[in-house]
Formats: C-alpha cells, structure tokens, sequence
C-alpha cells in the first residue's frame, strides 16, 4: 500500500459533512495583480468552526478508538481550537473540559461565548504562558482520571504528528479541486500557529512531489521554544504514521513572523487594509486575530512580486473576533469610510 492509499485511507470521522469549495478571488486578484483563490475552510462544519476540524476528524477517530469519554483542551480565551473541541465533544456526546489562559475578555464575547455554549467544563488560570498552561493542563488531567474520567488531552492548537494528516489530506483535496479548474497549486498561504496546518501542508505537499510553495504567517508569538523545528517534528511524525518515505527538512518548513505585528491579537500592519478590501472586493470576511493576518501578508508578498501564482489563500476560519466589541471598534476607526460615520 502506497503512503498515498494509506493517508485517503486513516480513520476518520466526517465532522464537516461537505467538501469546502475553492473560489477564485476575482476583483481581489485584480487589485493586487496576482491570481488569487481561497479555500474556504471557513464555512461549514461543526460549531462554526474553521481548520481545527480537519485535524480533529482524524484526531477524534484516534480518541473513539481509545474509548475515551472526556476531551481535555487548552487554548487562549480567543482560541478556536478549544471552541471546535467543544463543538465536536458536543457532537460526539463526549465531556469536555477547556483550561483557558489570558486575562482578556471578560465578557461572554465570541469563542468564549461558543464554548461555553457548547456545555464545555470552563477552567480559568490567567495569563501563564503556553508551557505553564500545559502544566495546569496535566493536574486537571489526573484529576479526571482519578474521578474514572478515560480522558484524551488535545494538545495546544489540536496540533499533532497525528492531527496534521487531516491537513496532507486537504492538500490533495485542494490539489484535485485545482486541476478541475485547470489550474495548479503555485503557492498556497495560511495564518499559521500551533502549526498543525502548515506540517499536514506540508506533509502533503512532499507527498505530490513538492509542486507548491506553502507560507505559513505566524500570527501568536512563542508559541514553542523552536517553533520551525517543532512544526518539522509533526509533519515527519505524520510521515512516519503513513509509512511514507519523504525526506522533510526544516527548509520545507517555510513560516515568516513579518507579519504579527505587535503580537497575538494585537494589530498588525496592512490588517485593516485586507480586511476591508476582501470585504468590500468579495464580501469575504477576514478576522483581525488569524485569516486577516494573511490576507495582510498576501497584499504585501503581491506588491513585493513574491508570489509565485496560482496563489491559494486557505481561509482557516475564526470570524468570531469581529463580533468582540474590542476589535469592532478598532477596525470601525481604522476603516477611514467608517469612522467619519455617525453612530
Ligand atoms: C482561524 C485560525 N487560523 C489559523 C490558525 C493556525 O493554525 P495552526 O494552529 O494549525 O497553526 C488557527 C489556530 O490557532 C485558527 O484558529
């Protein structure tokens, strides 16, 4: 068995229920001047969720298989992740508890809203750091299985040599979907963090011989001591899963921080631009958090002739920080159209 047929082959829950479509960003393309088109993993699928549920329909089928009857996750009050956990463990009529850090919000605002909404068990521990929010991760796990819980801890960002297969799996999709418009994959970008999307990428990518460029945009800072070397260690762990004999170096990982801006969360350069020129260009939405990060990152690249076309922007999801009140009104008053506006 080829590692091609082994990877279509994993086990794995449909969480999604449809094939996200890929759209090619007309007046977006034409504004820019580079060929544009987006994967619309923003639409869809259980709770409202973007990228996260790729890696959990392989991930989850792996926790089935282990019998485990309690999801544990972690993530910042903003995460996605621990939202699509929540979503998917009220989905499968799991438990579910999230360890959430960070001192903001502290209202019922967006995925903060949605996980709780979700039944989620919801831990505070305040502004710790990524490792930190790991160790407090670890006590609540024993706790569980102390109290008979089979619990199946989800790492940072649902990132796995395991969880990223559900990304190889999407490049081949993007691929097949690609060459039905009689188009290739020149160059695909995506906001990047945990790292489970750009290792599957990736992985995926060296699986069809390496035709594509992959970039991921960081958009959380220090996410791991060595975030290259760790985003590496997941994509040759997924290789190694699927028997596949791919030579992976960390030049394959191909990530650029040029585009955080003063952090996660935080404003960035050419943000507000990209968002409002995908929103009024193609009535697509982009979040200042994630997805706007790399629209932001595609305008740039563009105008720096770096791109090598067909470009592929993924649309990994998380709307959610547009309806948080705090970034509602930092894009109102950097949208010069809007900030004239009466309220
Ligand atoms: C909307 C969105 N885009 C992109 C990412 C980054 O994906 P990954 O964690 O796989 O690097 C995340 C997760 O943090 C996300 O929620």
């Amino acid at each position: 068995m080829t590692a091609l047929e082994m990877l279509e082959g994993l086990p794995r829950l449909d969480l999604r229920g449809f094939v996200s479509p890929v759209q090619r960003l007309e007046r977006f393309s034409e504004t820019i001047g580079v060929e544009v088109w987006c994967k619309r993993d923003d639409i869809g699928s259980v709770g409202l969720a973007g990228n996260k549920v790729r890696k959990l329909e392989v991930e989850l089928a792996h926790a089935l298989a282990c019998g485990a009857t309690h999801l544990v996750a972690e993530g910042s009050r903003l995460s996605n992740a621990t939202r699509a956990v929540a979503a998917a463990a009220a989905a499968l009529g799991l438990k579910c508890t999230l360890l959430l850090c960070h001192d903001e919000p502290h209202e019922p605002v967006g995925n903060l809203m949605l996980d709780g909404l979700f039944g989620a068990d919801l831990r505070f521990v305040g502004n710790v750091n990524w490792l930190e929010l790991a160790e407090h991760a670890e006590i609540v796990v024993r706790e569980l299985e102390r109290s008979g819980e089979r619990v199946y801890r989800l790492p940072i960002g649902c990132a796995s040599e395991r969880s990223c297969l559900g990304f190889a799996l999407a490049y081949g999709e993007l691929r097949y979907q690609m060459r039905a418009h009689g188009r290739s994959v020149g160059t695909i970008v995506h906001a990047s963090s945990s790292g489970g999307t750009h290792a599957g990428l990736v992985l995926g990518n060296a699986l069809h011989g390496f035709e594509s460029q992959i970039r991921g945009i960081v958009v959380a800072e220090d996410v791991y001591p060595d975030v290259a070397g760790t985003y590496l260690s997941f994509a040759r762990g997924g290789a190694r899963l699927i028997d596949a004999e791919v030579e992976l170096t960390r030049d394959h990982i191909n990530i650029s921080e040029a585009y955080l801006g003063e952090g996660y969360g935080l404003p960035a350069a050419g943000i507000y631009e990209a968002i409002d020129l995908l929103a009024t260009k193609e009535g697509l939405l982009v979040d200042p958090v994630y997805s706007g990060k790399a629209a932001a990152a595609i305008i740039d690249l563009a105008a720096r002739n770096e791109l090598k076309g067909p470009v592929v922007f993924w649309h990994t999801g998380g709307y959610h920080a547009l309806f948080d009140p705090r970034y509602a009104k930092r894009i109102w008053s950097a949208i010069e159209r809007l900030s004239g506006v009466e309220l």
